[in-house]
């Protein structure tokens, strides 16, 4: 649930105290475990439990200027088409985690048509979830890796990714028995016209895998094109890889057009936590 600071005291349900895994309770605004760790809850409302441990660097995940750079071209709300995808999955009052949630488009998008959504936005980058939080105060936001989450376990009736990093053990550790995950990745046409421009030979971005421990029930394509001006594509190549990984002029070039369309292809898979003996084939 957000953060309250009128309640003196609040039980979370969901909240792992990121150093012993206990409940953190919040008390005015602290979140505090049994064993006396404790964690300020920031002004904007996010609450940083990521350990020095589990940083690979000082400033991991994406920079100022790439969270700059997704909500600039997010306010312009051309990928908000994938928000029916992912709520028509979502039961009434149920809870969310979205790891790798970003800059927080998604999560008001998402509350906007589920407001009895439990939403929490989980980023490793504490930009990206400074920025959510200063959007939306109606979510929990924290700032902590997908690899350690400070989640208690099989208390999500769904997970998110969308374009994220996942760790496994930790998806399936924190989402219910009978929960739900749904990935979002790229489709084969998702921005070709801008991987044109960039590269010689355009690889197909479309690696659907299947996990194990996860059925995948429904596979929905979620595709359209988008008319961008100069500063999208400059929000667009900037809060992508394309940024460093391109050509330099290659780059500079489709950063000074005036105008593009390009096609958006996104693949939402919705998977079920299957038990063990749902993975025995019923043939052996
Ligand atoms: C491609 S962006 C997608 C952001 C958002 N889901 C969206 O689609 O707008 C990937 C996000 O994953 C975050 N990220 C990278 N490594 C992470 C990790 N280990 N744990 C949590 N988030 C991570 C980055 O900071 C970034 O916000
Ligand atoms: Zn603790």
């Amino acid at each position: 649930m957000p953060v309250d600071f009128t309640q003196p005291t609040q039980i979370s349900s969901k909240l792992a105290c990121p150093i012993c895994a206990s409940p953190l309770s919040l008390i005015y605004n602290t979140r505090r475990c049994s064993n006396a760790h404790s964690f300020d809850v920031a002004k904007e409302g996010y609450i940083n439990l990521l350990l020095p441990q589990h940083k690979a660097s000082r400033d991991p995940g994406d920079s100022k200027s790439m969270v700059l750079a997704r909500q600039h071209f997010h306010d312009n709300e051309f990928y908000k088409p994938l928000t029916g995808a992912i709520t028509q999955h979502l039961a009434v009052d149920s809870s969310l985690a979205d790891l790798g949630c970003g800059e927080g488009s998604y999560g008001r998008w998402l509350l906007e048509s589920a407001p009895s959504l439990d939403y929490y936005g989980i980023d490793i980058s504490r930009h990206g979830i400074r920025c959510a939080a200063k959007s939306l105060s109606k979510a929990t936001w924290l700032v902590a890796s997908n690899w350690h989450l400070p989640l208690l376990d099989g208390v999500f009736d769904t997970a998110l990714t969308i374009f994220a990093p996942i760790d496994q053990s930790e998806l399936r550790r924190i989402v219910k028995a009978q929960g739900h995950w749904i990935n979002v990745t790229p489709g084969s046409n998702h921005l070709a016209e801008l991987r044109e421009c960039l590269y010689d030979t355009v690889a197909d971005i479309d690696k659907q895998a299947a996990f194990e421990h996860w059925q995948a029930v429904d596979t929905q394509r979620v595709t359209g094109t988008m008319n961008l001006l100069q500063t999208d594509i400059g929000n667009l190549t900037n809060m992508t890889p394309y940024a460093w990984q391109a050509d330099r002029d290659r780059l500079l070039a489709l950063q000074s057009r005036d105008s593009m369309i390009v096609t958006y292809d996104f693949v939402v898979t919705l998977f079920s936590k299957s038990t063990q003996s749902d993975n025995h084939s019923p043939y052996r």
